[in-house]
């Protein structure tokens, strides 16, 4: 069994590293999806939902740390691969076959690494933006009275450049997944020729779904959904 340093310094290595780590941000992501949803639901289904996570404590600041380090080992050995790629075949190419089978080259394959990069800033951004944000107080309809992240939420996308800002992201989120979701597969799977382009085509319909789940909320809020629950000034 190999140590997590020599899994790093191995080409094979690094690609299960990028895999994992890869799926594991999938996971986070979709549910980080779920609980955003909840803007579209009962007025107090957001709020409630960070509530939920702040019950964790300390355990939530553990946590996100230890997301954060999962995003930037992903975002490290990725660019280290591409990089590598790059010395290697510094000649652009359309399609490629590589030892695991045939290669997806597609604008969201050679874009992984400026998708990628452009995520993990904008990571740093969004929890200063949202989870060290200034929140106010609001009370659920049970008494509790919760941090009003959902007032912040409504509030942040008023301003068009963080709607607009955060739909572009996620519009590179969603070509960062199309290529990534299949390519984690392939990295952590052995996979025939039919199943690469069954596996292909679902991890695409999954990017799109998540990308689109996350930026019709700063859209639906920019454009004035939201604003009569959260009694602010809206656009
Ligand atoms: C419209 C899109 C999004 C909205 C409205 C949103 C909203 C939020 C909010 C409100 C929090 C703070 C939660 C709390 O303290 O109660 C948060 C935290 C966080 N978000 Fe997002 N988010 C969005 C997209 C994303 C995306 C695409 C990623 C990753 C690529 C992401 C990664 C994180 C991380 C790592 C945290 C800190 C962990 C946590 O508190 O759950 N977010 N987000």
């Amino acid at each position: 069994m190999p140590s997590l340093l020599e899994a790093f310094q191995s080409q094979v290595g690094r690609k299960i590293l990028t895999g994992i780590t890869g799926v594991l941000l999938v996971f986070f992501i979709i549910f980080h999806l779920a609980g955003n949803l909840a803007i579209f639901g009962d007025p107090d289904a957001m709020n409630s939902y960070s509530y939920f996570l702040h019950q964790f404590g300390p355990l939530l600041w553990i946590a996100r740390i230890g997301l954060l380090l999962i995003f930037v080992i992903h975002a490290w050995i990725g660019i280290s691969i591409w990089l590598k790629k790059r010395k290697a075949r510094p000649v652009d190419y359309k399609v490629y076959s590589s030892k695991g089978g045939p290669s997806k080259q597609s604008l969201s394959s050679r874009s992984m690494a400026f998708t990628g990069v452009v995520l993990l800033i904008f990571v740093v951004f969004h929890i200063n933006t949202f989870a060290l944000g200034d929140m106010g107080d609001a009370m659920l309809a049970d008494g509790t009275v919760v941090h009003d992240v959902k007032t912040l939420v409504i509030d942040t996308f008023q301003n068009p450049l963080y709607a607009f800002g955060y739909t572009f992201v996620m519009i590179l989120l969603g070509a960062h997944l199309g290529h990534g979701i299949w390519s984690a597969f392939t990295s952590l799977t052995l996979r025939s020729k039919k199943a690469s382009a069954v596996i292909y085509s679902i991890g695409v319909i999954a990017a799109i779904f998540i990308a689109v789940g996350f930026l019709v909320i700063p859209l639906y809020i920019y454009f004035g959904g939201g604003c009569d629950a959260a009694l602010i000034h809206c656009n």
